[in-house]
């Protein structure tokens, strides 16, 4: 299989880097200096005595009880990632040195929930500056209680020099969280740090704190799933990205992931060969958008329509639906794709939706991956919830991380752009490459009701509105400005795409220099 090949040449070029809270794996090479046979006999005992007890982690009993609750213990989801024999462990005979609590005789990994001790610390930033050195990404496979209780400032010593480490490789390699159980404390800010979350249903949880502290502070009963569960974070609170049936499906969605993206941001996206045609007409596209400018359709039907073989790797599609973001390939290039979701909301920008698609930009454009932005969009949500929740701070973000891109950006509008929001959507005025816009598109100010009932209050409506539709609710006056670049047929618009790809993918823009940009935050 394609991807299984590429995963393993990928990541055993660049050794494996993989970090796990619970169980930490790897293969040391050791050099063996001996003064006799006798001795060299002995040694070789120790190492395979000492690995075979760093094999069995926690345990059976620990294993098994893993096991009843629908998970995997650490070894197992590693190897279900990766291509068979790709990892490489190091420091699989480190232990911590904590002799408080009785610690000294508890030198194992799967015990106290995966917590971290000074010593997992050590060996996750060791990994984490081995993959900054030669720009490879960092994977986390993370199921543990956070800082170890028993070790004190150690463990939260440990967690700050992750999180350094999470920091510092922030836009330069991509790292991806994958939460496979309880994940409390530093266990939740290292992977928040990072750029993608995923979750396991059912099994897995995020939480500052856990249920007990929780009741011992304010009093509030409340279980794992509510406080923390992946419908929590998936549906509700934007943390996590996208949540999984098991640990089985988890570890082989992200392996897939993974193929979209770059080893870091001075490598390339990888091409997949192709075998869709890139110059393909998209019929379906003529009719997708209804004649009554009202009426809803979706999105992702425009997004698969266009895309190689239809697939689509969406990312937070249950977080603030209207506005739709993820990965596709065209002519086997990744792209990250963006769309106004007509059917959700009528497809407003509003606070979660501007946050949801800045984030997603920023990573494109930290990791040189090209931007195709379908628009349509009747402008920001108005209201008091909006405005006291601070949609201006939150909205600008989304205008920021376009305006900032500096990748190749493509906009196809193809019904509305109205208002700020066209502005906003990757628009030419914001360094847009290529833009175009549908027969169907109507880039204006506002809507025709909307309009007519300002400029022309208490006169003859329906007149006046008919009018503004003709003059506003097109495509001309912006194509007429050179705004967009042209009117195409909604079924050419992936050869369009793949043929301005190969065009940008010289590109070359940059920023002016500077310590790092003031963000809206
Ligand atoms: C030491 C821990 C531990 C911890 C769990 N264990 N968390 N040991 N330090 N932080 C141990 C338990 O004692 C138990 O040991 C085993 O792990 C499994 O835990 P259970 O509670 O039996 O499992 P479960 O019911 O699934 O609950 C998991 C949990 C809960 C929700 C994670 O254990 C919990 O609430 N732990 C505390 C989480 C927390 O508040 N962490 C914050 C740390 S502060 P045995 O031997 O019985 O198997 C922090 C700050 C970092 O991380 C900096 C942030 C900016």
């Amino acid at each position: 299989m394609a991807t299984v090949c590429r995963l393993s040449a990928r990541l055993f070029r660049n050794s494996a880097v993989l970090r796990q809270s619970r169980q930490w794996q790897q293969t040391a090479l050791c050099s063996v200096v001996a003064g006799s046979a006798q001795h060299t006999l002995s040694v070789r005992k120790r190492i395979e005595n000492m690995k075979k007890a760093a094999l069995i982690g926690g345990g059976q009993k620990r294993i098994d009880k893993q096991h009843a609750k629908g998970k995997l213990t650490a070894r197992e989801r590693v190897h279900l990632l990766l291509d068979p024999d790709s990892f490489v462990e190091y420091d699989m005979y480190l232990e911590h040195d904590c002799t408080d609590f009785g610690m000294e005789d508890e030198k194992d990994f799967t015990v106290f929930g995966g917590s971290l001790s000074g010593a997992h610390a050590k060996k996750i930033c060791k990994i984490m500056d081995q993959a900054m050195l030669v720009g490879a990404p960092v994977i986390g496979l993370n199921d543990s209680g956070g800082a170890r209780i028993q070790e004190g400032v150690e463990s939260l010593a440990g967690y700050a020099d992750i999180f350094q480490r999470n920091v510092n490789a922030s836009g330069v390699i991509p790292q991806i969280s994958l939460i496979m159980g309880p994940c409390a404390g530093g266990a939740v800010y290292s992977p928040a740090l990072t750029d993608f979350m995923f979750m396991v249903k059912d099994t897995s949880y995020l939480f500052i704190t856990g249920p007990d502290v929780v009741k011992s502070v304010t009093g509030e009963t409340v279980t794992q799933e509510e406080l923390g569960g992946a419908k929590t974070h998936t549906v509700t609170s934007g943390v996590a990205h996208k949540a999984f049936e098991n640990d089985v499906d988890a570890l082989l969605q992200v392996r897939e992931f993974f193929n979209f993206l770059p080893l870091s941001n001075q490598d390339p996206s990888p091409i997949r060969e192709c075998t869709d045609p890139w110059n393909r007409d998209v019929a379906g596209l003529d009719t997708v958008v209804p004649l009554e400018t009202t009426a809803a359709y979706d999105i992702k039907d425009v997004i698969t329509g266009v895309a190689d073989d239809s697939e689509f790797f969406e990312i937070m599609p249950m977080y603030a639906k209207n506005i739709v973001v993820g990965f596709t390939r065209m002519n086997g290039r990744t792209v990250g794709m963006v769309g106004n979701q007509p059917k959700v909301a009528a497809g407003c920008l509003d606070i979660n939706a501007s946050v949801k698609g800045a984030r997603f930009v920023r990573f494109c454009d930290a990791f040189n991956i090209p931007i195709v932005t379908f628009v349509d969009v009747p402008g920001f949500l108005p209201g008091t919830s909006q405005e006291y929740g601070g949609i201006i701070r939150h909205g600008a973000k989304l205008l920021y991380a376009y305006a900032e891109a500096t990748v190749p950006k493509i906009t196809v509008i193809t019904r509305k752009a109205y208002g700020g929001a066209y502005d906003v959507m990757s628009s030419k005025h914001l360094r847009g490459d290529t833009n175009y816009a549908w027969p169907t598109a109507e880039v204006a100010v506002m809507g025709a009701k909307g309009a007519v009932s300002i400029i022309f209050r208490g006169k003859d409506q329906e007149k006046n509105e008919a009018e503004y539709v003709e003059k506003f609710a097109n495509p001309f006056p912006a194509s007429k400005r050179g705004f967009v670049d042209d009117i195409i047929e909604p079924r050419t618009t992936r050869r369009q795409i793949c043929r301005d790809l190969d065009m940008l993918s010289s590109k070359k823009l940059a920023n002016p220099w500077k310590k790092h940009a003031n963000m809206p935050l």
